[in-house]
């Protein structure tokens, strides 16, 4: 038995004895198949000579305008245009695949450098793959070129969700109450510090988180946003943190990246902190202080380098005294604390925030650009507005959708009486702590003043119903149609209906 290891492997890679003669032939046979099967082949010697050219090649010779004998023999750069033999001599580098264009047509070439015995370069082959390959391979360029242009399409839309909707100038407002929440929000954006943005529903929260973001330093990286409301508890995990690709079979089992990932280099909006389940909040304190995450099903840490700004419009301090929001997290959060203030703290926007909501409403819609009378105007401001600019957008959408006048009077918002909204069922949605807007709904008059035929009382009815849902629901339409009892393309349907003459006389 032979115990070197070196002998036993070199006998194993010697080769048989006929081997040169093998690989001649090979080579050879190589030679031969491709002149065959190619479209066309050519040698070129080291002096950019042709040398020889396959049967196949002769076809092109017309179209080149030569014979084959003032062909070979010549340099190639003067019988093909736009050939790079040469460059492939020169350098010594093969150029697999190309496109050649010239007067004879467009073709798939393909040229590699030919080495002798002492690896010098002594000429070069080239290989016609294919003519025309446009049309040869149209399908395969066509369904390039459409997925192409559907991941540039992609890119864009997600690059465009991404960049920043408002900047803090968008957040309307001069009162000192207004001022004071921009001030803190520019110095917030100077900083990497976690901003904590809290006040009511519809005070501009989100706003102002996009504002924030798009002055900072991390504008150009994403603004991603979680609605912790919105996502189910035992989904929140691999939502913020991702997954492991194999930990799950199914849908997930290639993984999926976590928002705190996607979110890397920018900014992560977490929306509706107020709403995180206490199990959960351990782990977010733990990413926050350690700026790491760990995808579900691996043990493998990512490092994270994410700005966090969230948002509630529940009250922490008291969600903390009660033992719901853990001490230690809020801390984390509440390093740069913006209060928004209420609409009704700062009446005094209420005219700037009026003339600017009128206008997004009048571009969005199409519909002419309505302006308010004093009396809508002081009407508006005796308003609890208890959905804040939100609401006081949707009482002007309204309005605005139900009349052709260019003018809105308080008599259009309803005027000073308005209806009380029926209390809302235990448990159903919105109930926790949204009220009907008084301001959107105009006075009914009493039943035996004026008597109407049964489908216009039963028309407006529905309406009012509608209008009602969409105001509980904040405009939230799948929420609506539920509260109504009617599916959510029938909404659409009556919403299309009682929108249509509105948008027609306007135009
Ligand atoms: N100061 C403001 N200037 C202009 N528009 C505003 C302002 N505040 C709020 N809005 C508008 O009001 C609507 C609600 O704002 P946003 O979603 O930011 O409120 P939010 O505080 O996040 O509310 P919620 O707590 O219900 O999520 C949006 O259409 C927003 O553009
Ligand atoms: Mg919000």
């Amino acid at each position: 038995m032979n115990a070197d290891p070196a002998c036993s492997d070199s006998s194993a890679m010697s080769l048989p004895a006929d081997a040169d003669g093998m690989l001649a032939l090979a080579a050879r046979s190589m030679f031969d198949s491709f002149a065959r099967s190619a479209m066309g082949m050519m040698v070129v010697d080291r002096a950019h000579r042709v040398v020889w050219i396959s049967e196949g090649y002769k076809r092109f010779l017309p179209a080149l305008g030569r014979e084959e004998h003032e062909f070979v023999g010549r340099r190639v750069e003067e019988v093909v245009p736009n050939s790079l033999m040469a460059q492939v001599i020169d350098s010594g580098q093969a150029i697999l695949v190309d496109l050649l264009t010239n007067q004879a047509g467009t073709f798939l070439v393909s040229r590699l450098p030919l080495r002798g015995a002492d690896g010098e370069v002594i000429g070069a082959l080239g290989l016609v793959l294919l003519d025309h390959p446009e049309s040869t391979m149209q399908p395969l360029i066509t369904k390039f070129s459409r997925l192409q242009r559907e991941l540039d399409a992609a890119r864009s839309q997600l690059a465009a969700q991404r960049r920043p909707k408002y900047t803090i100038a968008s957040f309307v407002g001069a009162s000192e109450q207004a001022m004071e929440a921009k001030r803190r929000a520019r110095r917030a954006a100077q900083t990497d510090a976690t901003v904590l943005l809290q006040g009511e529903t519809g005070t501009g929260k989100e706003l102002l988180a996009h504002g924030i973001h798009a002055a900072s330093a991390r504008a150009a990286r994403p603004f991603i946003a979680v609605n912790i409301a919105a996502v189910p508890d035992t989904l929140l995990e691999a939502e913020f943190f991702g997954v492991a690709p194999g930990a799950y079979t199914g849908a997930d089992r290639k993984g999926r990246e976590g928002k705190f990932k996607v979110a890397d280099g920018g900014t992560l909006f977490l929306d509706e902190i107020g709403d995180m389940p206490l199990a959960l909040q351990s782990k977010l304190l733990r990413v926050l202080q350690e700026q790491e995450v760990e995808p579900l099903g691996s043990n493998a840490v990512q490092r994270i380098d994410v700005r966090i700004i969230a948002a509630t419009s529940r009250d922490l301090q008291a969600m903390v005294a009660a033992g719901s929001f853990r001490a230690d997290l809020f801390y984390r959060l509440n390093v740069l604390p913006i209060r928004l203030p209420a609409l009704r703290e700062r009446l005094a926007d209420l005219e700037p925030l009026v003339e600017a909501l009128a206008d997004d409403i009048a571009r969005r819609s199409g519909l002419a650009h309505k302006n308010l009378s004093a009396d809508a105007l002081d009407h508006l401001a005796a308003q609890p507005w208890p959905g804040n600019v939100r609401e006081l957008r949707n009482a002007l959408e309204q309005a605005a959708l139900m009349t052709d006048d260019l003018v809105l009077t308080a008599a259009h918002f309803g005027g000073a009486a308005a209806p009380q909204a029926a209390p809302l069922a235990p448990g159903s949605p919105g109930a926790a702590n949204v009220m009907i807007a008084e301001t959107g709904v105009p006075a009914e008059p009493l039943p035996d003043a004026c008597f109407k035929p049964l489908p216009q009382a039963v028309a407006e009815l529905e309406a009012r119903s509608i209008r009602e849902a969409l105001e509980l629901t904040r405009g939230n339409k799948l929420a609506a149609s539920r509260l109504l009892g009617i599916s959510r393309a029938t909404l659409y349907e009556k919403l299309a209906a009682t929108a249509q003459p509105a948008r027609a006389i306007a135009k």
